[in-house]
């Protein structure tokens, strides 16, 4: 529809990505897809069967057959399977085999909302360039290493603070430097810097240019 609202937010690992667009759909009543999760249960799927997340082919039939159900698995959010969805998210075919789905849930979201947030790597640059709020979210990466760290002991896993932060950066290169889809801020994206932020003023800050950049549409038609 014409007036939907589409907010896309990028950024590196553990930034407050996932935080944030959870929140701004609350605030402003869209569906909130976390495209992390797709790339995330194809590399699940592929290390569950004994697969190689650099097997092209075998990232390509995965990604094709993907289902709702795998998207609930359980084993999602460990740092094995994000180091894992990092390598099968640089194979093009298992791109292209995701994109018609994100797109749809942009365009189309679900249990009849106005629009929907997306967080990932490519949205502003890729899935969604016509968003009407682009953010690209980021912080150092110490203090996304220490956020991922607390998390991860916080779900009572074993972490050690040095492990994720070298882990992390190779991720976070990887992702930057592939050919397909490359993590990058939009030409047009807003750029927001959370390393000295609490999620709670970080929202705030987002919240304000969503508002500023998605809703004067709205507020013209009232005048
Ligand atoms: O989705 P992404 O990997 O970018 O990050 P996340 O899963 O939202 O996790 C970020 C973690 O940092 C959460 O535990 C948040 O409470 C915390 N945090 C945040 O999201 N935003 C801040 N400005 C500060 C902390
Ligand atoms: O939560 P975190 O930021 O650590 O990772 P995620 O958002 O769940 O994404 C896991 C991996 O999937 C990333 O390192 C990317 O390689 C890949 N990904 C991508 O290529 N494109 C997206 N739109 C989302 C994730």
């Amino acid at each position: 529809p014409e007036n939907s609202i589409i907010v896309a937010i990028d950024g590196p690992a553990a930034a407050g990505k996932g935080t944030l667009a959870r929140r701004l759909a609350v605030e402003f009543d869209l569906a909130c897809l976390d495209t992390g999760s797709l790339y995330r249960a194809v590399a699940a799927k592929l290390l569950a069967s004994g697969g190689d997340p650099g097997d092209e082919a075998a990232g390509a039939a995965m990604a094709a057959g993907l289902t709702p159900e795998d998207l609930e698995r359980p084993d999602l959010r460990g740092e094995g399977v994000g180091e894992a969805a990092s390598q099968v998210s640089a194979i093009p075919a298992v791109r292209k085999a995701l994109l018609a789905f994100q797109r749809d849930f942009a365009h189309h979201p679900p249990d009849g909302k106005r629009g929907a947030v997306l967080d990932g790597r490519d949205i502003g640059t890729v899935v969604c360039p016509d968003a009407c709020a682009k953010l690209f979210v980021t912080a150092s990466p110490e203090e996304r290493a220490r956020r991922r760290h607390e998390e991860l002991l916080g779900r009572g896993e074993a972490s050690i603070y040095a492990r994720v932060l070298q882990d992390m950066q190779a991720r976070d290169a990887r992702d930057a430097r592939r050919d397909a889809a490359p993590l990058k801020p939009a030409d047009d994206a807003d750029v927001l810097d959370t390393s000295e932020l609490d999620a709670e003023t970080a929202f705030r800050k987002a919240r304000d240019i969503v508002a500023r950049k998605c809703l004067h549409r709205e507020a013209q038609d009232q005048h």
